[in-house]
């Protein structure tokens, strides 16, 4: 009997709370899912031109944007559509290409996805050839448009240099070796040969087995 008269009692109360609660609820979502848009996330491609802050903005509302330099591609809006949804912005910007890179001479560039704007490339050369300059470019803003901030490289041919004071050989041996090239060392009567006769320019500038030498008997 007492709980019967308790429980009609709450009964009203608990009603009435739910029903404020709800009527919060409903005021706390109505700016961001009734009649507004969320203000968009900023795009990596494009710069907002409206000064603006506002979390939130009315249907029917555009924004107007400017590609970023690196993209090609004119002003464009986004409109807050009726579903409180911005319409795209997908395609409006496209990347700025870079010049097709070539080959150096006796080397290879490496081209790993493409040219675009804020793309990387390789270069390394033939093996007996030293890359002179950098082993890489990146695609960049240059004045309005697109470069590589680096040149390609030159693949020089290696050369193994030889000691200057090798005294005791018993012929002249070349100015300039080259990768793969052979020398062959033979000594003055009155020297003896220390280490091998023969050795072989490698791609590194090394001499294998190392250079010999002709040491006076004296
Ligand atoms: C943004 O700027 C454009 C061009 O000036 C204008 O048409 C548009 O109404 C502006 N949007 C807002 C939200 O101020
Ligand atoms: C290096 O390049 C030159 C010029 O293109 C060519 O004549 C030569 O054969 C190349 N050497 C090698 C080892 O690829
Ligand atoms: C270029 O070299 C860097 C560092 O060695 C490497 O991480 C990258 O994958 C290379 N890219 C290409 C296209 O070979
Ligand atoms: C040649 O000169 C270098 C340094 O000048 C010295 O270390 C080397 O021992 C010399 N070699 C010979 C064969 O005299
Ligand atoms: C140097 O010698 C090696 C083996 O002795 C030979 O295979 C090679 O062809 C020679 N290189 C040159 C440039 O003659």
């Amino acid at each position: 009997m007492k709980l019967s008269w308790s429980s009609e009692r709450l009964g009203p109360v608990a009603f009435c709370r739910g029903r404020v609660q709800l009527a919060a609820l409903l005021l706390l979502l109505a700016p961001s899912t009734l009649g507004q848009c969320i203000a968009p996330s900023s795009f990596p491609f494009a710069r907002l031109l409206n000064r603006s802050d506002e979390p939130e903005f009315p249907i029917g509302t555009s924004l107007l944007y400017e590609c970023h330099p690196g993209y090609r591609g004119r002003q464009f809006s986004i409109i807050c559509q009726p579903n409180s949804a911005w319409t795209s912005a997908e395609d409006k910007c496209t990347r700025k290409r870079c010049d097709t890179p070539i080959d150096p001479e006796n080397g290879t560039v490496h081209i790993d996805e493409d040219i675009w704007f804020g793309s990387s490339i390789n270069y390394s050369c033939n093996t007996g050839f030293r890359l002179i300059g950098s082993s890489s470019a990146m695609c960049i803003i240059s004045g309005t448009g697109v470069a590589w901030d680096n040149e390609a490289p030159i693949c020089q041919k290696v050369i193994c240099s030889i000691l200057q004071n090798m005294t005791g050989i018993r012929e002249e041996l070349k100015k300039k070796y080259y990768y793969e090239d052979n020398i062959t060392v033979e000594c003055e009567d009155g020297y003896t040969l220390q280490g091998s006769s023969q050795s072989q320019c490698q791609s590194d500038a090394n001499w294998v087995p190392p250079l010999a030498t002709c040491v006076s008997d004296f």
